[in-house]
């Protein structure tokens, strides 16, 4: 047997993505914002490319949840659709900010890969919910911190909702099952490997966002 057949799958992925992760964190755009060298327009314009990223991925979750691969995986209390809305009503002042929000050329291609694999195949998109929901119930505990020392947000509160998953009592637990269903993915191995590709995929994608952002609020530089 290969080390990819003995080897549980969530440990395959995590270890995978693990090099790109680091890239993740010290992009300079991550690095300034996290470092507080950076406005509350910044992580604004963040917030947002997230709101496009997360609608692409629930707008089709009632679908697949009747899904035999990716239907496990949709929990609604991961959602995270209304508590960016939220974020995003308190960071623009309660102005109508919905209207006329454009993402960036890299956020549009990220959505559109979401779309896409969600449409066309369940084992790709659970790449792209394992890649962020993991992540924000994760390191988004370090954002989140940050966050609200910055900018002042309220602990737990308006600016920084997104980061706080109320209906996920224990996230140690939740990760720890969550991991469970990783394992047990349906598949077999050629699929696998094409889902730790495209979880590779995923952290590219928003490495690029992070790159454009990088672009828009240039303090490395
Ligand atoms: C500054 C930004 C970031 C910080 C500080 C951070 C930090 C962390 C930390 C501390 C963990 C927990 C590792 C563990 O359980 O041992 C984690 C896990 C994770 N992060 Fe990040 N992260 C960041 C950015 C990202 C980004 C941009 C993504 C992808 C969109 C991401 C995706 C993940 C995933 C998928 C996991 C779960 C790994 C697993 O246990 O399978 N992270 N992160």
């Amino acid at each position: 047997m290969s080390a990819s057949e003995t080897t549980p799958f969530s440990t395959l992925i995590r270890t995978a993505s693990h090099e790109q992760h680091t890239e993740a964190e010290n992009s300079s755009f991550m690095s300034d914002l996290l470092g507080g060298r950076l406005g509350v327009a910044a992580y604004t314009r963040y917030t947002e490319q997230l709101w496009f990223v997360y609608r692409a991925l629930e707008e089709s979750a009632d679908r697949l949840a009747e899904d035999p691969v990716a239907g496990p995986f949709i929990r609604p209390e991961l959602f995270r659709v209304a508590a960016l809305e939220q974020d995003l009503d308190h960071l623009h002042g309660g102005a109508d900010w919905a209207a006329g929000l454009r993402p960036l050329p890299a956020t549009t291609a990220y959505a559109a890969r979401v779309t896409e694999v969600a449409r066309d195949w369940p084992g790709g998109y659970v790449a792209h919910h394992y890649t962020r929901y993991l992540g924000d119930l994760s390191g988004g505990q370090i954002i989140r911190g940050t966050a609200e020392k910055n900018w002042g947000f309220e602990r737990k509160g308006a600016g920084v909702r997104f980061y706080v998953f109320e209906e996920v009592g224990n996230p140690a637990a939740f990760k720890r099952e969550y991991r469970h269903l990783l394992d047990g993915l349906p598949g077999d191995e050629l699929e696998r490997q094409r889902v730790v590709d495209e979880c590779k995929r995923a952290f590219a994608l928003n490495t690029a966002v992070f790159r454009e952002l990088g672009e828009q609020f240039p303090l490395s530089a």
